[in-house]
């Protein structure tokens, strides 16, 4: 068995949680002055741990193993939504690092916006497996549209850098180590997940126009609000795709934006961004086929006329088997009875990576399922007891 140094990975864990702390959390949105220390920071403990560290165009951290193969890849993502958690992302290259520290020859990598700060999101993962295009950075803005991602990577020094890409043949295969971000283990009284496949986060930007007007000297007969308008169909959603999603599909409107946003005014525009998972592809197409269909009759409905746009499609990811007999082997031996087999609701940089070589993540619990929140939080010992078993699991898949 491989020995982790586990209090070693609670000190990198608890040092990187300072770096742009907020609250109990942490706020680093990527390509801030807080996520680019975390960068630096990071170079440094892989440096420590005597791997060869870079980081690249896009913003990807990378710790080459100096010694022979085969190789695992390991690492997750370490920039963090708004306000959000110490864990999420983290946890996993900070385990990478743990597992390099203990001899194993694993190559860590943290992945650049996989939450998304930018337009297409997963911008690293996309990028090392060759399927970020110059253009698509050309186009990218931040999830507001103020800043483009040109004017980010130049600000954080990034530009004119070389975009790393992965070597073909060095891995045998990726493990991300994750927090659950929901209530399962908890619920189950079960310390490790072994993830079977990971949904697809298809993003989509709605936008009523209507008529901007007086409040109270326009009638109700001759209006065109845009903002009742947008909410008509944001329930005409909500009661539709239960009748044709999947058991676990979820949806969500995280952003609206009335304009020009004061009480007295009819809002002239709505815009929306809205979401949709699931772990089926079959799944992820009738939801677009429904919500494409709600659209065009509140078009035929409303006085206000609608516009659907993607943003982004991921691509769902089964988890290989190989890898997950693994984690289950492992788990099994450091948790047992204690452990069990469950999809992610959550997207996650393992879903690109698995499209150019085996990938698996391994669970641990989040107390109260929280995560996207400051308050995000799990127990030191189930971290470390995560980490034991992801170091196991890639002891076996090499030994393999
Ligand atoms: C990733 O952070 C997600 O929103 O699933
Ligand atoms: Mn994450
Ligand atoms: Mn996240």
């Amino acid at each position: 068995m491989t020995t982790i140094d586990t209090a070693a990975f609670l000190r990198d864990l608890h040092a990187l949680r300072q770096i742009g702390a907020f609250r109990t959390g942490v706020h680093r949105p990527t390509y801030s002055p807080q996520d680019m220390e975390s960068r630096r920071w990071l170079v440094d403990r892989l440096t420590a741990c005597g791997l060869e560290a870079s980081i690249d165009g896009i913003g990807n951290v990378y710790g080459r193993h100096k010694g022979p193969g085969p190789h695992v890849l390991a690492g997750s993502h370490i920039e963090t939504q708004n306000e959000a958690g110490w864990l999420d992302g983290a946890l996993g290259v900070v385990a990478a690092v743990a597992l390099a520290r203990a001899g194993l020859p694993v190559d860590v990598c943290a992945f650049a916006d996989e939450e998304g700060h930018f337009e297409g999101g997963f911008l690293g993962s996309r990028s090392i497996i060759g399927e970020l295009p110059e253009a698509e950075i050309d186009r990218s803005r931040d999830r507001a549209g103020r800043t483009t991602l040109r004017d980010a990577l130049r600000a954080a020094g990034l530009e004119g850098k070389p975009r790393m890409r992965l070597e073909a043949g060095r891995h045998k295969g990726f493990l991300e180590m994750h927090i659950e971000q929901g209530t399962q283990l908890e619920q189950a009284g079960l310390r490790i997940g072994v993830v079977t496949g990971i949904v697809a986060i298809w993003q989509w930007r709605l936008a009523v126009t209507g008529q901007q007007d007086h409040a109270g000297g326009t009638t109700m007969a001759e209006r065109k609000d845009a903002g009742l308008t947008a909410v008509r169909l944001l329930a005409a959603i909500d009661a539709e795709f239960p009748r044709i999603c999947g058991e676990c599909s979820t949806w969500t409107t995280g952003r609206i934006v009335l304009e020009p946003g004061a009480p007295s005014i009819i809002p002239g525009s709505a815009t929306m961004l809205f979401q949709f998972r699931d772990v089926s592809a079959e799944v992820l197409a009738r939801m677009e086929a429904a919500l494409r269909a709600l659209v065009l009759e509140a078009n035929r409905r409303e006085r206000c006329t609608v516009t659907l746009e993607p943003i982004s499609k991921a691509i769902p990811a089964l988890c290989d088997p190989a890898m997950m007999r693994a984690l289950s082997g492992a788990a099994e031996q450091l948790a047992p009875g204690a452990w069990q087999a469950m999809p992610s609701g959550a997207g996650h940089d393992a879903q690109n990576i698995a499209r150019v070589m085996p990938a698996a993540m391994l669970f641990v619990p989040s107390i109260g399922g929280i995560s996207h929140h400051w308050a995000e939080d799990t127990k030191d010992e189930d971290l470390a007891l995560g980490v034991q078993v992801l170091g196991e699991a890639a002891r076996r898949y090499l030994a393999d």
